[in-house]
């Protein structure tokens, strides 16, 4: 039987890695999608197909974790066995510009979707499993390692928000027997990452240094440390939680931390370069409070998933820094004929 499952935040970094092993994977995949006033669907393009082609097993669907009813709408008519919350405000730095905004659509999203997903699961009678995107942000303050048993320690609107979406999902898993499984995933990055966040904005800047269309980086905070993973490891944990035989909360990560710093050796190394004369810090960048410090034990998700990352922090970087390289060569194609170029990873304070 074709498994057909729903996407929330499908044209986001991970919800494009995960639509693409769901694909592979033989279910029919619909995703929710924003209305923006520009396609917003790039990182999806090279799966879609014409909506109106019978074989098609990937249908986007307009909703939004602020309304309620446009999800009801998309899982009544879209009839999932699995559904996968991945959207979010995901900017941590944003989350101190837009606290209100975050909440909402990360707490109260949430819940939002829990509510379906319960009136949902009782009229269909199916046993749907949904999956959360947690956060090690949530940690935040509480020193490292970090596993499932860890305090959470929030340190931004961002994180706060998803801890309430964590407590929600225990709530709805206790209170009604629902299959909800929390990921507790630490950063992970790839070429597919938003260019405002600093392995992309790093790698993105390399290319540009690197070939003359950008003078400077300019950063915040270097000493800040992260468990950065691979985000299509990280997304195939995801489809594990949910084939796992009990609903639970995992925490998935590499085992293994760098400094910002670190980041940028690796990468400007690649390119040949000394970040040292390029790299700027600009106080913009730097967030009210700070997460100095994660670092994940994912014992837990080895042990009852077999998941292991596969790619490791040097493998991350350099596929980043050589995909970013070859985009800046097309972009120095471009300029050479004329057109104007702009590093947007620095337009705004975030
Ligand atoms: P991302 O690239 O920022 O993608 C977020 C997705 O959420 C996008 O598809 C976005 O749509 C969608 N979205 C935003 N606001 C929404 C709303 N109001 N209603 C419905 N959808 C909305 O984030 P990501 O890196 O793929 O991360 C996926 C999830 O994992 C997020 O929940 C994030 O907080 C969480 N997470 C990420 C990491 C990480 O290191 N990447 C680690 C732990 C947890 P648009 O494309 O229209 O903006
Ligand atoms: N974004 C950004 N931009 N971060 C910078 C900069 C900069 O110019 N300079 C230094 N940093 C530091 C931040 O202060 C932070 O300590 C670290 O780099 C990583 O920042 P981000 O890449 O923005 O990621 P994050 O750790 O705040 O949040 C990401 O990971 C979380 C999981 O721990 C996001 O993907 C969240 O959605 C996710 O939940």
């Amino acid at each position: 039987m074709t498994k057909t499952a729903l996407v929330i935040g499908i044209t986001g970094q991970d919800g494009s890695y995960l639509a693409e092993l769901l694909l592979s994977k033989g279910y029919e995949v619909h995703g929710v999608i924003r209305r923006a006033s520009l396609f917003n669907t790039d990182r999806l393009d090279h799966l879609y197909n014409d909506p109106h082609d019978p074989t098609t097993q990937l249908m986007l669907h307009y909703g939004d974790l602020s309304e309620s009813t446009s999800l009801r709408r998309i899982c009544d008519q879209v009839q999932p066995d699995e559904i996968y919350n991945l959207g979010a405000q995901s900017h941590v730095r944003v989350s101190f510009m837009q606290p209100e905004y975050t909440a909402d659509v990360v707490a109260m999203g949430t819940l939002r979707m829990l509510e379906v997903l319960r009136d949902y699961s009782a009229a269909s009678g199916k046993a749907v499993r949904m999956y959360q995107a947690g956060s090690s942000e949530m940690f935040g303050a509480s020193p490292p390692p970090q596993n499932e048993e860890t305090r959470f320690h929030p340190r931004s609107p961002y994180g706060v928000s998803k801890a309430a979406a964590f407590w929600h999902c225990v709530n709805y898993r206790e209170a009604y027997g629902l299959f909800i499984a929390n990921g507790i995933l630490f950063n992970h990055e790839s070429p597919r990452r938003g260019e405002t966040f600093v392995s992309r904005k790093i790698t993105r800047a390399a290319g540009r240094i690197k070939l003359g269309l950008q003078e400077h980086l300019y950063l915040g905070n270097l000493d800040a440390r992260r468990d950065w993973g691979y985000a299509p490891d990280s997304v195939e944990a995801m489809w594990l939680m949910l084939q796992h035989p009990e609903a639970d909360d995992f925490v998935i990560a590499t085992g293994e931390d760098h400094s910002v710093r670190d980041f940028l050796d690796k990468a400007f190394e690649m390119v040949g370069l000394d970040w040292t004369k390029y790299v700027e810090i600009d106080q913009r960048y730097m967030r009210p409070s700070e997460v100095d410090h994660l670092h994940g034990d994912a014992s837990k998700a080895r042990a009852a998933l077999g998941w292991a990352p596969k790619v490791d922090f040097d493998g991350l970087v350099s596929t980043m820094v050589e995909h970013d390289l070859v985009l800046a060569e097309q972009e120095k194609t471009l300029k050479d004929a004329g057109h104007s170029i702009t590093p947007r990873g620095q337009f705004a304070d975030g």
